[in-house]
């Protein structure tokens, strides 16, 4: 690469070249390249309601179906969409870790185990790219928690690093996948999108891997240092450190021509691969259906006292609780996916179900979300009064304070809106003049249905104005934004204006903000509900004590998972906490269908008849609860994180870094069930633990050499129904490295996941006989020394288990340095 013009095209191709695409080179056989957001669905560039798509479960809800056809499946389902809207690559899954329950993006995560995260967002990996849709493995690594996630430097041991937050990478790796994305922080004092020890010796030398790394969204920080740390594409564009300024560093001799010549090679070899990506569409009852009984795959159900789920057919029922009708079905971050109407909520997907067995509907807490909608309340759009929502209009104003006529004017039905770099009419926010300020007003009229108080609430990036009927009412906002554009837009201070309006009579309301030049983005979020009644607890119970069965629909709200912050607390609302005891205390039979997608705190769950976790499920969450709760649908999921007594019992809930920026990993290979079975602690639910409906019977567990030499061994039991309805079981391996002296080895797991499989057991007599192959490399450990894996030899325990503390069967063999297996009496 001699010819200086040839340099420059070269190095445009390594900076994208909006937020979404990169450029292209037909000589160099590079298209432009459309990366979208995913991974619960394929948004849209307009991140907003707008761009309806398909939601799929999140990531801890697909890890909980341990299962790794349902997940290919939503994989595949998921290359389709993409493919169909002309998607290059699809930005997930995350690999990241659930290290401590408070993450605020957890929800994406594969649960805690790095073995199940690595099979499971493998098998979603290969179904993205069945369609020629590539899957892009992220955050590498270690952003495994959000608060402060731009700055944060992990200090974390080269073993802990490669056995744990390595190792669902290094599985996405094995599994082909066509690119990653470098995390925003800090891993041992270099960023890693410029970590040569990342980026080079752990993707290229140690993986051989040839897909291409590209940085989190403005998460790029010098030219030099990440071109030669193996950066292939700074995202999003225009460019700042890579592209132009690529050419640059090569000509002033700072990084070899061949650094960005390699680079191309990567995205050349990406535009290759996803050149043929297809999209044929499927029905959409089959897609449906898949979402669906992926959905019910995934529940898991915690506790069934007298079996009293499946409902008996003659049940009634009281439905209770804030999220049987406004259920969370996703997380509060940019990847979110508008819904389209077809959705039903857990609370009409019932009533279907159950007609008037369904004898009351109480919310009995007010939902906690950050920002509710105003859309319940049939907002009617100023400009256009038929029309639901609002009436959005751009303006400018001078230097002098004058307001200009509307610049732009667009009808939207939504409570959150976004822009990047400009405003229709405004333009771009660079070039508002120094002095003068862009404005947006969002207008609707509403004719409330009762008199009463309503609370307004309002948050955004500049400084807002909420006016009913022309009066200015409350005022809020005004943040500055900080470096993290991506997540800071969606968790500032929130305004709350109480309001009293008047039954059937119309009130104008105005929510304005203004805002000065320069920055990103910006975004204002707003909404209003009616006050909450006092006695809406009450309501509740007593609607629970008349019914055959009770059930409370708790769990977080829609906005809650955030991108750059974390939990502050694992605890429901109080209001729901004291809901559910209150109606466990009216009614025995009561059911808790927990909407939440981490580990949340489950004081009550002694009380409480049964417990199902739901998780973000996804949008076909009200109908796949509906034919669970009714036995139509297994809950097959079993818990892919630990459920604790008390939030102390985590190794990790305190998530930022220390005044430094330092964040320590001291727990080092311990992390999730390794650190309750070192710390010798009872979970309240272990990870692993599910129950289902079927009564399946266990027996005669075997463990044989592979005759093929292509595993370690193979491990299995034969299933069985004891009664006349099949189900679903989870078969799980795990391996116990064993000392002399029988003590667990100082800092090393006593336990970790090495195989599972899913089986669907059908009615007696059917006795199916499974067989799970380990492999050799869970038999191993990191030795840094080396810099490599050695398989640990000595002697070894390999249990069959039901969950990580239901075990059902132990072998005791031997494994030698060569990582050969032997059984039997001298093992
Ligand atoms: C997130 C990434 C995401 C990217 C593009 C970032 O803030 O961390 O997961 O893919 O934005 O939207």
């Amino acid at each position: 690469m001699t010819d200086p013009d040839d340099l420059d095209l070269l190095a445009r191709l390594t900076a994208g070249a909006d937020m979404q695409t990169t450029h292209r080179d037909p000589e160099h056989h590079v298209r432009a390249l459309r990366l979208v957001d995913g991974p619960m669905g394929v948004t849209g560039g307009l991140l907003d309601e707008r761009d309806v798509s398909l939601l799929a479960p999140s990531g801890t809800a697909l890890a909980a179906t341990f299962n790794r056809a349902t997940v290919e499946a939503v994989g595949e389902l998921l290359g389709e969409q993409a493919a169909a809207r002309g998607v290059d690559v699809l930005l997930g899954p995350n690999l990241n870790l659930s290290r401590s329950p408070a993450g605020g993006r957890n929800f994406e995560h594969f649960g805690e185990d790095p073995y199940l995260a690595g099979v499971l967002g493998a098998a979603w990996i290969t179904g993205v790219q069945s369609k020629g849709v590539g899957a892009c493995a992220k955050h590498l690594v270690c952003n495994d928690t959000e608060t402060g996630r731009h700055g944060y430097d992990v200090q974390i041991d080269e073993q802990t690093l490669h056995e744990v937050y390595l190792a669902p990478f290094a599985a996405a790796a094995r599994a082909g996948v066509w690119a990653m994305m470098a995390a925003y922080n800090k891993v041992n004092g270099q960023h890693c999108a410029e970590h040569p020890g990342l980026l080079t010796r752990v993707l290229r030398e140690q993986w051989d891997w040839d897909g291409v790394v590209m940085s989190d969204w403005f998460g790029t920080h010098s030219t030099t240092a990440s071109l030669t740390a193996g950066l292939d594409l700074e995202m999003p564009g225009p460019a700042r450190h890579l592209g132009p300024a690529a050419a640059a560093a090569v000509r002033a001799g700072d990084v070899p021509a061949s650094t960005v010549q390699r680079a191309i090679e990567h995205l050349a070899l990406l535009s290759h691969r996803t050149a043929g990506r297809t999209a044929p569409t499927r029905p959409p009852a089959e897609t449906r259906r898949l979402l669906h009984e992926a959905a019910a795959d995934s529940f898991v159900l915690l506790k069934n006292d007298h079996t009293i789920l499946p409902l008996a057919g003659d049940t009634s029922v009281a439905v209770i609780g804030p999220n049987a009708d406004e259920p969370a079905y996703q997380g509060g971050t940019f990847a979110r996916i508008a819904l389209g109407p077809e959705v039903r909520t857990p609370l009409t997907a019932l009533r279907e179900a159950l007609g008037p067995r369904v004898t009351a509907h109480e919310p009995g807490a007010p939902s906690e979300s950050r920002v509710p909608s105003l859309l319940p309340l049939g907002p009617r759009a100023t400009d256009s009064p038929g029309d639901p929502g609002f009436t959005v209009t751009f303006h400018r104003v001078d230097t002098d304070g004058a307001v200009s006529e509307p610049l732009a004017t667009d009808t939207r039905a939504t409570g959150i809106l976004v822009w990047f770099t400009e405003l229709p009419g405004i333009g771009a926010l660079a070039d508002l003049p120094p002095g003068s300020s862009g404005l947006v007003r969002v207008s609707c009229l509403l004719t409330p249905e009762t008199d009463g108080t309503y609370d307004f609430h309002f948050a955004g990036t500049g400084d807002l104005r909420l006016l009913i009927d022309g009066q200015e009412t409350g005022r809020g906002g005004s943040r500055a934004l900080p470096a993290d554009v991506m997540g800071a837009l969606l968790h500032g201070d929130v305004t709350r204006i109480p309001v009293s309006l008047t039954a059937g009579r119309q009130v104008r309301i105005d929510f304005e903000m203004s805002f000065t030049g320069g920055g990103r983005a910006q975004g204002m979020q707003f909404g209003a509900r009616a006050a909450v009644p006092a006695d809406l607890a009450e309501r509740a119970v007593r609607a629970a004590r008349v019914a055959d069965t009770a059930i409370v629909f708790a769990g977080v709200s829609q906005d809650s998972s955030l991108e750059s912050q974390d939990r502050d607390s694992l605890a429901l609302p109080a209001a729901q906490t004291d809901l559910i005891e209150q109606v466990c205390a009216a009614n025995p039979s009561t059911v808790v269908v927990v909407n939440a997608p981490f580990a949340v705190d489950m004081p009550w769950a002694e009380r409480a008849a049964a417990v199902l976790l739901t998780w973000f499920p996804g949008q076909e969450y009200g109908p796949a609860l509906a034919d669970v709760l009714t036995g139509a649908l297994e809950p097959g999921g079993r818990l892919p994180i630990t459920l604790a007594r008390a939030d102390t019992d985590h190794a990790v809930t305190a998530t930022g870094p220390s005044d430094d920026g330092r964040l320590t990993y001291t727990e080092g290979v311990l992390t999730g069930y390794r650190h309750f079975d070192a710390q010798r602690i009872t979970p309240r639910f272990c990870f692993g633990h599910g129950l289902g409906y079927a009564n399946l019977r266990w027996r005669a567990a075997h463990l044989h050499t592979d005759p093929t030499g292509r595993y370690l061994a193979l491990a299995g039991v034969t299933l069985s129904s004891g009664t006349g309805r099949g189900g679903k079981e989870v078969v799980q391996v795990y391996a116990v490295p064993l000392t002399p002296t029988g003590a667990t080895e100082p800092g090393r797991p006593e336990q970790h996941l090495v195989g599972f499989t899913t089986v669907h057991v059908p009615p007696a007599p059917a006795q199916p006989r499974i067989d799970i192959p380990l492999h050799v490399r869970d038999f191993s450990v990191w030795d840094p020394r080396t810099g490599s894996w050695r398989p640990r030899a000595g002697r070894w325990e390999i249990r069959l288990a039901r969950s990580s503390r239901d075990v059902f069967h132990r072998f005791r063999v031997y494994v030698d340095e060569d990582g050969k297996l032997r059984t039997g009496p001298n093992s």
